[in-house]
């Protein structure tokens, strides 16, 4: 038979163009990897929505300055829409001449905003004469058509007063929070307090149809708890199990023969088609989205403490999914740390001074003890000494401070935690009118240094120098010669703002002496109204302020530390470490640039990744709500305007102009068309994952918000589009060719060496 050479050549051809040509499809994000928690906190009071039956508004209190007014679908159970009132309200009325008109109103501010109770537009607004209104009938619970019995809610007929629908109570019935029945039927139960259910009517039984827990609003701090993936744990297995053998033969042996039976487990769960193992394989890693979550350490659990004193587990990969959440029954919380390094058990600190602690059996939660501080005061702040060694600095609300160690569980700990007990720990800490610094010394806490502030002045922003990981020691310019970077670790900057000379100061601390090296001021008049804050990278300062003049805008500082800003100078030994309580320090040169931005921005953090190699990202919750970042590059203390830049200059690696306004890209709000409600305390942080491209972005307050950010883009992971498939195939017909035209092209050779001879 004559082969078809050239059709397996066409093939080929265009299979490889296939190949080449694959459709890199932009996959829309959205949605898919990042997760919100919509709070609305505790439920105060609810209006129906006189237009539609469906409907609800809640009003909640998000904060103590603000309301939250929500409307709701109460048959479905979702938010339609969120509104936070400037004020707090304490009164709801119906305005007498419209009724789809509501007054909220602060009674004794006399503030009011008159809304439309459908769309909420705001219709009207003022201080003092609120427009005549009547007040809403209270509706309260049971009533003449709902009455509890023996466990059990009976719903009545309203004419024949005869039993119509029963429902037995579920497990921490509270109280019956909405009852409305005119075209259809809506029934919102409270249990365990912040657990909203709703009921809707299946034939003759009321069956639950929603739920809604309120009970995560307002994080106050939060852990992370890994994911382990139990084949990591197998294969573990399988190396102690070899190296348990007596010699290497036998080691083998065991490799080869769990494989080989492992192979022929994979055959028998295919019933022995090579053709589904085939398949299997291929389909392997794109559908398998949990093994790669795991691999990848995107599989965690978001442990949360709020407020109100409760820990939820949230399921990172799960959309948030409250995977189980424990009430502490105490009245406010603070601060929580691991106490050991494989994260089994943790303590939680309260407001009142309790401690609790709580272990964890198979993922999840007991409450091991709880325990109150010897000192009766109001904790208002807890410090780690050092990481899961069990001993904090307790700071009251009267600014007292008390050592804590917490009881060692067992001898190992007891020793760990001597071993330790005689170094020394330097602790800074601030408020907003001073920096302080004590020394830790064989359980002693002694007074190191103080800053503080004059009378019109107050720090609005403090950060400690990030703990990174070294990777380049100095920036290497367009002409190879290198600026060292400033690596001294015990950095700490802060803002302080004078009110009374309308400036704002960038002073760099060494936190070990309390030795101002740097202080930089801009007289622009920051607006003091607005939020203020700053992050400390490897060896750059980023802070962001507000400036009336001369026009009213966000600014962007960065500052840069270098060693000395002549290229290849190098001052620090590296043989000689720094020590600057002997004098061993080199102050910093620094190099700064100011920006524009267009929004207001609330607070800022730094993208963070397992290895530091990814360049960071300075990511920005705004002002009105969204999240978004940009990357440090952008902010370059070195950069010059276009005309000034040498040719050297061009050749540096991503060299890029001074713009001094920076514009924010679309592409980069990661909150998208998210509504969110971050609360004022809220805070961005960021995850390292398995992957070095990957960091996770979370932004935890009234709202929980987690997504997940490259910012050099995804250079560690193959995009679900590749199409391994084809790949495989064209190697496979590559192979098909080689085996089948080279035999061929032999014996070609061969008879026409024959013929010629
Ligand atoms: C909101 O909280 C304040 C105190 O923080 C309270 O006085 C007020 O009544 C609350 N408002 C509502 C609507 O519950
Ligand atoms: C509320 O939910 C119900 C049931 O899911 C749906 O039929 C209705 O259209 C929703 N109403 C609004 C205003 O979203
Ligand atoms: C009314 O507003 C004032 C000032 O905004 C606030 O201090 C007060 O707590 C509010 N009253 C209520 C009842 O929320
Ligand atoms: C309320 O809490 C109890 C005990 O903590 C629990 O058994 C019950 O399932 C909870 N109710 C709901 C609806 O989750
Ligand atoms: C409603 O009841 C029918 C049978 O009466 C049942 O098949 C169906 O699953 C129920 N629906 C729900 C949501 O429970």
């Amino acid at each position: 038979m004559k082969i078809t050479c050239t059709a397996l050549v066409y093939v080929f051809i265009s299979l490889v163009l296939r190949t080449s040509c694959v459709q890199a499809v932009y996959s829309d994000d959205a949605f898919v990897i990042d997760w919100q928690l919509a709070n609305l906190g505790p439920w105060k009071k609810i209006i129906p929505d006189t237009r539609d039956h469906n409907r609800i508004l809640i009003v909640s209190n998000s904060s103590e300055v603000s309301s939250l007014v929500s409307s709701f679908n109460v048959s479905s159970g979702q938010i339609l829409f969120r509104n936070v009132l400037p004020f707090t309200i304490d009164e709801i009325q119906l305005d007498s001449n419209d009724e789809n008109a509501v007054v909220c109103l602060n009674s004794s501010s006399q503030q009011w905003q008159k809304f439309d109770v459908h769309d909420w537009f705001l219709l009207d607004e003022g201080v003092g004469n609120a427009p005549a209104a009547t007040i809403l009938p209270q509706s309260s619970y049971p009533n003449d058509q709902l009455i509890v019995k023996d466990s059990e809610l009976h719903i009545l007929d309203a004419e024949s007063g005869l039993t119509q629908w029963k429902l037995k109570l579920p497990q921490g019935f509270n109280k019956v929070e909405y009852f409305q029945y005119e075209d259809s039927l809506a029934l919102v139960l409270n249990v365990n307090k912040t657990q909203y259910v709703g009921f809707s009517i299946n034939g003759t039984e009321l069956i639950p149809d929603w739920e809604k827990d309120e009970s995560l609003t307002d994080v106050v701090d939060y852990v992370v708890l890994d994911v382990f993936d139990s084949r990591d744990l197998e294969l573990n297995d399988d190396i102690i199990a070899e190296s348990a053998c007596d010699s290497l033969w036998n080691a083998y042996w065991l490799r080869l023969t769990t494989d080989w039976n492992r192979f022929l487990n994979l055959l028998k769960e295919n019933h022995f088609s090579p053709g589904r193992v085939f398949t299997r394989l291929l389909a392997m890693d794109s559908k398998d989205t949990t093994a790669s979550d795991l691999k990848f350490g995107f599989a965690k659990i978001l442990i949360v403490l709020t407020h109100d004193g409760f820990v939820g587990g949230l399921d990172m990969v799960n959309k948030g999914q409250i995977v189980w959440k424990l009430d502490l029954d105490i009245d406010q919380g603070i601060k929580m740390f691991w106490t050991d390094e494989n994260h089994n058990e943790l303590v939680v600190f309260s407001h009142d001074g309790q401690y609790l602690t709580i272990g964890f059996t198979d993922g999840l939660p007991i409450i091991k003890s709880r325990s109150s501080l010897s000192i009766e005061k109001d904790v208002s702040s807890v410090i780690e000494l050092a990481e899961h060694e069990g001993q904090y600095l307790i700071k009251f609300d009267d600014a007292n401070h008390q050592l804590f160690r917490l009881d060692p569980r067992s001898d190992e700990d007891m020793l760990s935690a001597h071993s330790h007990s005689d170094s020394l720990v330097s602790v800074t800490e601030h408020d907003s009118d001073g920096i302080y610094s004590y020394m830790i010394e064989n359980d002693l806490v002694k007074d190191s240094w103080q800053r503080t502030m004059k009378p019109n002045e107050k720090i609005s922003a403090f950060v400690k120098r990030d703990e990174t990981n070294l990777n380049t020691l100095g920036i290497t310019l367009g002409d190879k010669s290198v600026l060292y970077k400033y690596l001294y670790p015990n950095l700490a900057a802060y803002l302080v703002t004078n009110e009374e000379l309308r400036t704002i100061t960038f002073n760099l601390i060494d936190a070990i002496t309390g030795e101002i090296l740097i202080t930089q001021g801009h007289k622009d008049f920051p607006d003091f109204r607005f939020p203020t804050d700053i992050v400390f990278g490897e060896y750059w300062v980023v802070y962001s302020y507000f400036s009336a003049e001369p026009v009213p805008e966000q600014k962007l500082v960065v500052v840069e530390l270098y060693e000395s800003l002549t290229p290849d100078e190098r001052l620090s030994n590296p043989a000689e470490h720094y020590d600057p309580l002997a004098g061993h320090i080199n102050k910093p040169q620094f190099l700064t640039k100011q920006f524009i931005f267009p929004e207001i921005i609330k607070t800022m953090t730094i993208s963070k990744t397992t290895d530091d190699i990814t360049t960071k990202a300075i990511v920005m919750e705004l002002e009105n709500g969204q999240i978004t970042y940009i990357p440090k590059l952008l902010l370059n203390a070195r950069g010059k305007a276009v005309d000034e830049m040498t040719n050297d200059d061009k050749k540096e690696f991503m060299a890029a102009p001074y713009t001094p306004v920076i514009p924010i890209n679309d592409n980069f709000v990661i909150t998208h068309f998210r509504n969110l409600l971050p609360g004022s305390n809220s805070k961005l942080i960021s995850i390292p994952t398995n992957l070095e491209s990957t960091s996770i972005i979370c932004d935890l307050g009234h709202d929980v918000f987690c997504t997940r950010i490259t910012p050099s883009g995804q250079f560690d992971l193959m995009s679900p589009t590749f199409e391994k498939g084809k790949l495989l195939i064209t190697i496979l017909i590559l192979l098909v060719i080689t085996y089948v035209i080279r035999p061929s092209v032999s014996n070609k050779k061969l008879k026409a060496q024959w013929l010629v001879r």
